[in-house]
């Protein structure tokens, strides 16, 4: 019996944060992964056009098997996570949020710094959030326009506007920092050699990947029987941009030998070739 690929999809190269830690958890699954590199920043766009772009991505995921569908995006999570789950009652969709709980929970400062999306901060997911964790605490939200493009592109100038967004929270006495954007851990790095020791950086992928996990391991009725070695190899990147310049990235930042494909949208819909 074939096994059922996990579904993983974000506005382009962000959810490979989350890609990577579901891999170390469930090392012999497929995991078909999709970027909107066509459509990145999502940060930048209309919630009806992301709303639009996720239930594409859901809807391609589902055609092709996925049982567990992984939203590796807070942006989209914030637009879209409500209406996905509604309109795909069988499917189990995990979705993000800025890590606020754990980070409020932690504080000894009573000051969190968050960087994100505006739509992410703009949403009804983050909203609820900070209803439920925000009392006792300042919240500063740190907007960070053009990180994600700027990531994707691997542009030499990350560090120092990394440096203008976090200063600022870390001398107003934020001890915690949540990355509330999959692109984000992709340069923690970068991050990390800002913050130094003055603060905590709060990133969410492993508990989203363990969540992947759970849902996984309670919705799919694959064993680890008689799996093939080329199926334990499977992980299948599409992209709606260009598969080579995903195809580099990957191996940069997940392994070697991964392939893309190209997908194309027609009007809403997203089509192979
Ligand atoms: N990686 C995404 C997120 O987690 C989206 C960034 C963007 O496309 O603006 O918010």
């Amino acid at each position: 019996m074939p096994r059922t690929p996990i579904g993983v999809f974000d506005s382009g190269i962000g959810g490979f944060s989350v890609l990577r830690e579901i891999r170390k958890i469930l090392p012999t699954q497929p995991l078909i992964y999709i970027a909107d590199q066509a459509n990145v920043p999502y940060g930048e766009r209309t919630g009806d056009q992301v709303r639009s772009f996720s239930r594409a991505m859901t809807s391609f995921l589902e055609n092709a098997g996925c049982r567990v569908v992984a939203v590796a995006c807070n942006t989209a999570s914030a637009a879209a996570l409500y209406t996905l789950r509604e309109e795909f009652p069988h499917l189990h969709i995990v979705g993000m949020e800025p890590a606020l709980k754990p980070a409020a929970n932690s504080t000894q400062t009573k000051t969190v710094g968050i960087l994100a999306t505006n739509g992410t901060f703009e949403g009804e997911p983050y909203r609820r959030l900070k209803e439920k964790y925000g009392h006792g605490i300042r919240i500063l939200e740190t907007p960070c326009p053009g990180l994600a493009r700027m990531i994707e592109e691997d542009n030499p100038e990350i560090s120092s506007h990394l440096r203008d967004w976090i200063e600022p929270m870390l001398d107003d006495n934020a001890d915690r920092i949540v990355l509330g954007c999959t692109h984000y851990p992709l340069v923690k790095h970068l991050i990390s050699s800002i913050v130094g020791n003055r603060a905590q950086i709060l990133d969410p992928s492993e508990a989203v990947a363990l969540q992947v996990g759970r849902m996984h391991a309670q919705h799919s009725s694959d064993t680890d029987l008689n799996i093939t070695l080329a199926e334990m190899a499977s992980v299948t990147l599409y992209t709606t941009s260009d598969p080579e310049v995903i195809r580099t990235k990957a191996e940069q930042l997940l392994w070697p030998k991964i392939s893309a494909l190209p997908l194309r949208w027609n009007g809403k819909v997203l089509t192979t070739i």
